[in-house]
């Protein structure tokens, strides 16, 4: 969603300064344009040819230095920005843009700019905690200023406690967030997603390849869009989306009781995990060691969960997954009809691109009123958004009251 879009970061002077630059480069990455504006005291943390090069611009210092093309500079950048980012922001400049102060060109663009502004604090413990700092923050905020609270930790000052510079990944997903349309602020929606384990003995289970990586992109993309997001996942090696409640499963049995604890406040549920459908009947307490001939373990049938949704869903939207080796569409029907979906995903194995591990998908979605749309091969971030856009539209078409 940072494709083109015109980022103006702001650095204050304070140590965290150099992971501005990380910052600077995440930006750009992802497809944005970044023009920086440096206070005096930032650039005796950072060097402005360091951050010119990471910017690939111009750096924007001096208030009144003479300029070629007679733009002024504290109106071009206003205008530039999609967003302001402050990052790092000190005390000083929190209370001096909270107090209508603009003395320098930074404070100046944020008075001039109509563009969102987030500010992402980091100071000392005490001076974060000082009621101004914290009756600063809160105004601003009323104000509709966008804050990244600073995180836990070693301080340059050798004191432990908040005033941390929010670290990178989440500085980008909250400037993601402020650039996204919140068209799901009203949905509390629970998604599951990984594999599950099965055990026969300690040291031991039945699986499956799933990786989780469609279901963590439904989660991500729908915290993104405003949604209260509740994550329950099997066995995974993906970081944990920022801002979603995760809730760690390991068997059929575990991610069922962890499903139904939850379902009562959500309004959309999205199977997107690989349930396996059977478990060994026994699990031994020690390891099952070698013998002559075939070992046999008998498997019983898990819970289907979506079922089990399916028959309690109420008003909630219930999304549902179907990966097929053959006939794609019929069977993908009858697990819709079956299992009282409104929506499902259905994805061919066999093609190339589609299915487990990848970073990519192909998918058809069926809905309950017989609708079908084919999606080419694309990235599974776009996939779920195009996921979440089917829920969106169900739910204009089907409010709740
Ligand atoms: N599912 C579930 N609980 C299970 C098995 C599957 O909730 N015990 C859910 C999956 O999360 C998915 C959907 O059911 O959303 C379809 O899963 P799939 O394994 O493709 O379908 P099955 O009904 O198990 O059919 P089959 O294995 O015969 O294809």
């Amino acid at each position: 969603m940072l494709k083109g879009k015109n980022v103006l970061l702001g650095m204050t002077g304070g140590i965290a300064a150099y992971k501005t630059g990380e910052l600077i480069r995440e930006c750009i990455r992802r497809g944005a344009h970044v023009k920086v504006v440096m206070t005096e005291h930032a650039r005796e943390f950072m060097t402005p040819m360091t951050v010119q090069t990471l910017s690939q611009n111009p750096v924007f210092t001096d208030m009144f230095s003479l300029i070629k093309d007679f733009d002024i500079a504290h109106i071009s950048l206003a205008e530039f920005a999609d967003i302001a980012v402050i990052a790092p922001a000190t005390a000083n400049v929190i209370g001096k843009i909270a107090s209508g102060i603009a003395d320098n060109l930074l404070t100046t663009v944020v008075m001039a700019t109509k563009a969102p502004v987030l500010i992402c604090p980091a100071m000392n413990m005490n001076m974060y905690a000082n009621p101004i700092v914290q009756e600063n923050i809160s105004r601003l905020s009323t104000l509709g200023y966008r804050f990244v609270e600073p995180g836990y930790g070693e301080l340059a000052c050798k004191v432990t406690g908040p005033g941390r510079l929010a670290e990178v990944p989440e500085i980008m997903e909250a400037i993601e967030t402020t650039l996204t349309d919140q068209d799901l602020s009203e949905e509390r929606i629970l998604v599951t997603a990984g594999p599950t384990r099965e055990p026969f003995d300690p040291v031991r289970f039945i699986s499956n390849h799933s990786s989780g990586k469609m279901g963590y992109a439904l989660a991500k993309m729908a915290k993104r869009r405003g949604a209260q997001v509740t994550l329950i996942s099997g066995p995974s090696a993906l970081e944990r989306p920022v801002g979603v409640r995760f809730i760690s499963v390991s068997t059929a049995v575990e991610m069922r009781d962890a499903v139904m604890a939850h379902l009562e406040r959500a309004t959309v549920v999205i199977k997107a995990a690989a349930v396996a459908d059977y478990r060994p009947a026994a699990v031994s307490s020690s390891k099952i060691k070698k013998k002559e001939g075939p070992l046999t373990i008998e498997l019983v049938r898990n819970p289907d969960i979506v079922s089990e949704i399916g028959r309690q869903k109420g008003d909630r939207i219930l999304v549902g997954f179907a990966m097929e080796s053959e006939n794609l569409v019929e069977n993908a029907k009858a697990k819709l009809a079956a299992k009282k979906m409104d929506m499902i995903v259905a994805n061919d194995l066999t093609q190339e691109g589609a299915g487990f591990q990848t970073d990519t998908n192909i998918i058809q979605i069926l809905d309950r009123d017989g609708g079908i749309e084919a999606l080419p091969l694309m990235d599974k971030g776009d996939v779920a958004n195009r996921i979440l856009d089917r829920i969106r539209a169900m739910r204009v078409a089907h409010p709740r009251y």
